[in-house]
C-alpha cells in the first residue's frame, strides 16, 4: 500500500517536487543530478516514532534458592543443530545462566572450540581461555582453594567481561584426604545480582539509591607491572536511565579501591547501603548452590550474576574464559532474529 509522505515531518526545505514514493518507500533527490536516498517505511515509520527501549528489551527471568529449571542444553545438540547456539545464548539472556552438559573432559580443547561459536574468547592480562589448577604465583583469589563469597569478576574494566565459563575438568582427593574421608567440597554458588537489587529497591530504597548513585575507584594491582582501573569511576549498580532497571552491577571487595568522601552520600551511608546489600546477597533464598560436574560446562552473564563457591580439598582442573559483552549480544541477535528485525534494533 502506497503512504502518503505529508505523514511524515520532513525538513522544511526540501519541496515536494524532490520527493517520490512507492510501495516500498519514499525517495528523495536531494538536488539536481546529485545524491538520492531512499527511506523503506518500515524505516521511516520505527525511526520517527523514536520510542525504543534502549537497552532492547529482554523478558529477564529471576532465580533464587532454586537456580532455573530448563537451565541446560546438550552439547550434542550445539553440535549438531545450527539453531542451538541461539537457544543457548537465549537461555543466558533471560536467565543469567546456562549449562552445556556432556562436554568432553579428556582435554580442554573441546571446551575452548565450543566457547568459541559464541564468540571468540577475550584477551586479559590473565591470559585468555585458561586451563589451571590452584596457583597462588598468579596472584588472584580465583587462583587459590579458599572459599570466595559472591563476586562478579573484572569490576576494574571499563567494560567488564560479558560472559564467563567455568569447566571442572577433573576434581581428585589426595592419599591424605582419602585417608581421613573428608568431601572435597568446592561447591559453586551463583547469586541473580537483578533479583538482589530488586530486592534492595524494595526494601531499602535509599540503601539502592546510595548504590546506584556513589560512583567508586575500582583496580586490579596484583600483578607486577599491571596497573588496571576504568575509564571512570562507577557506581555498584548501574540503572538504565530509560528502564529504571539495574542494567550491570560491579561487586567484589578485592578489586574495590576507597569509599570517596562525595558530596550526595557519606562513606559511612555508603557502609551502610553495601551492609543491606551484602546481607540480601547472602540470604538463603537467594543463594543458588550446585556442584559443578566434570562434562558440564557454566556459562553465565558476568553483568548480571555473581558466582563464588566454598573452599575445597584435593586438586581441581578448571578451564574456562570470557567472552566480551557487545560480541556475545551480537551473537544472541544474529542467531534468534531475522537481518532486518536486527538492523531495525540497531540502526534505529
Ligand atoms: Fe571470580
Amino acid at each position: 500500500m502506497q503512504r502518503n509522505f505529508n505523514t511524515f515531518e520532513l525538513p522544511q526545505d526540501i519541496q515536494p517536487s524532490h520527493i517520490a514514493t512507492n510501495d516500498e518507500g519514499l525517495t528523495i533527490q536531494w538536488s539536481e543530478n546529485l545524491h538520492k536516498s531512499f527511506y523503506p517505511w518500515d524505516f521511516l515509520e520505527s525511526y520517527l516514532k523514536s520510542d525504543k527501549p534502549t537497552p532492547e528489551a529482554v523478558d529477564i527471568n529471576f532465580f533464587g534458592v532454586d537456580g532455573h529449571e530448563k537451565a541446560e542444553m546438550m552439547y550434542e545438540k550445539v553440535l549438531q543443530e545450527p539453531k542451538a547456539i541461539g537457544r543457548l545464548t537465549d537461555l543466558i539472556r533471560r536467565n543469567g545462566f546456562a549449562f552445556v552438559t556432556g562436554v568432553p573432559t579428556s582435554s580442554a580443547n573441546a571446551t575452548e572450540k565450543f566457547l568459541e561459536q559464541i564468540a571468540f574468547i577475550r584477551q586479559t592480562h590473565y591470559g585468555g581461555f585458561y586451563d589451571f589448577v590452584p596457583d597462588l604465583a598468579l596472584a588472584d583469589t580465583a587462583y587459590t582453594n579458599i572459599a570466595l563469597g559472591a563476586h562478579t569478576d573484572t569490576t576494574y574494566f571499563t567494560d567488564p567481561a560479558g560472559l564467563q565459563a567455568f569447566h571442572l575438568l577433573s576434581h581428585v582427593d589426595t592419599a591424605s584426604e582419602r585417608d581421613s574421608g573428608a568431601g572435597l567440597g568446592g561447591q559453586s554458588l551463583l547469586v541473580d545480582g537483578f533479583y538482589a537489587a530488586s530486592l534492595l529497591k524494595s526494601e531499602d530504597p535509599k540503601a539502592f539509591e546510595v548504590l546506584s548513585q556513589v560512583r567508586l575507584p575500582w583496580h586490579a594491582s596484583g600483578n607486577k607491572g599491571i596497573t588496571i582501573s576504568p575509564d571512570k569511576m562507577y557506581p555498584v549498580l548501574e540503572v538504565d536511565e530509560t528502564t529504571g532497571r539495574v542494567h550491570r552491577l560491579r561487586w567484589n571487595n578485592d578489586d574495590r579501591g576507597v569509599v570517596p568522601f562525595g558530596s550526595l552520600y557519606s562513606p559511612m551511608e555508603w557502609y551502610a547501603a553495601a551492609r543491606k546489600w551484602n546481607e540480601i546477597l547472602r540470604r538463603k533464598s537467594v543463594e543458588y548452590w550446585f556442584q559443578l560436574k566434570p562434562g558440564n560446562v557454566l556459562i553465565f552473564d558476568n553483568w548480571r550474576v555473581l558466582h563464588g563457591r566454598s573452599a575445597f580439598t584435593g586438586v581441581r582442573r578448571m578451564c574456562g574464559g570470557y567472552i566480551n559483552r557487545d560480541d556475545f549480544v551480537s551473537r544472541w541477535r544474529n542467531t534468534n532474529f531475522p537481518r532486518a528485525e536486527i538492523l531495525k534494533r540497531v540502526i534505529g
